[in-house]
């Protein structure tokens, strides 16, 4: 078995390749003048684990064209984040159910998928082919629980990323709440007011993905009116798109902290581990 990713994923695979004992094999990317992509890879084996996080519309095509490129080999695809996931099905009439799209495309060429924390469950039925979903909650757990904070309060923004919250607080037995976000655009929610157990203590707000870092600006602001003493953030995908960086440091908060599905200065979580130990378990069980 060897490990192959898009230039996206280079470090996540790396973890991965060392985690399962094996190596990545080398790949050429370029682009034509035309701009279309271009890629070559070495040599291949029998059994290949793709690795490739769709970030973007370019990482999307290189990903179909490294997946068409390892024809030949048994293979598996992680996708570590799944962008158009959040379009998993029809808001309005005349939409597509992006996500289903792109599952489809992706299943073509690979014999399992696994996804990690994807938006939306329910997308896993899209893929053609057996897709499972892992999460590092947990793993955010024990990050958090290595800041060695006094009795923190672990936030959800809504009520639908509460049971992830709820796994991240149970890696210290903390307390966990959730706040009730509605989304107003595309870049701004509203929170409605609530009065939460934060003052003078650490609160580490908590969810899947971090975008434009509106909705936890949103929600450190209304925590430091409440007398929260500091305010942490804590994702999987740190998509941080639009200056959301800077936006979140200047609502105050005092540490991101990212996995590496998303590859960043923030990226301080890896999923190699977990991502190792399904493919390890999926293939004891095979044998
Ligand atoms: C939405 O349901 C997701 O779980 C996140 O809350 C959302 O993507 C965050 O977006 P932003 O950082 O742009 O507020």
């Amino acid at each position: 078995m060897k490990v192959i990713c898009t230039e996206k994923s280079q470090l996540l695979a790396t973890n991965l390749a060392r985690a399962l004992k094996t190596s990545v094999v080398e790949v050429k990317y370029s682009c034509f003048p035309d701009g279309e992509q271009y890629l070559i890879t070495g040599e291949l084996d029998d059994e290949t684990v793709i690795v490739g996080s769709v970030v973007d519309n370019d990482a999307l095509v290189q990903l179909i064209l490294l997946i068409d490129a390892c024809e030949g080999s048994d293979n598996r695809l992680v996708l570590p984040y799944m962008a158009y996931a959040r379009q998993d099905k029809r808001f309005l009439p005349g939409e597509p159910i992006s996500a289903r799209a792109v599952a489809q495309v992706l299943s073509r060429g690979v014999s399992e998928i696994i996804t990690v924390d994807i938006h939306e469950k329910g997308v896993l039925k899209y893929f053609g082919k057996p897709a499972r979903n892992i999460s590092l909650a947990r793993d955010i757990g024990s990050y958090i629980k290595s800041l060695h904070l006094s009795n923190p309060l672990i936030l959800a923004p809504d009520e639908g990323a509460l049971t992830f919250a709820g796994h991240v607080a149970s890696a210290g037995g903390w307390e966990v709440d959730h706040l009730e976000k509605t989304r107003l655009s595309g870049v701004e929610v509203k929170m409605a007011p609530k009065q939460l157990c934060a003052a003078s203590r650490s609160v580490v707000i908590v969810d899947d993905i971090i975008s434009t870092g509106g909705t936890i600006a949103t929600a450190s602001g209304m925590l430091y009116q409440q007398g929260a003493k500091d305010v942490f953030a804590a994702c999987v995908h740190g998509v941080l798109t639009g200056g959301a960086y800077v936006h979140l440091m200047t609502a105050g908060i005092r540490e991101l902290v990212c996995c590496d599905t998303i590859e960043c200065g923030n990226s301080r979580i890896s999923a190699a581990g977990q991502i190792a130990r399904t493919i390890k378990n999926a293939d004891s069980k095979e044998q």
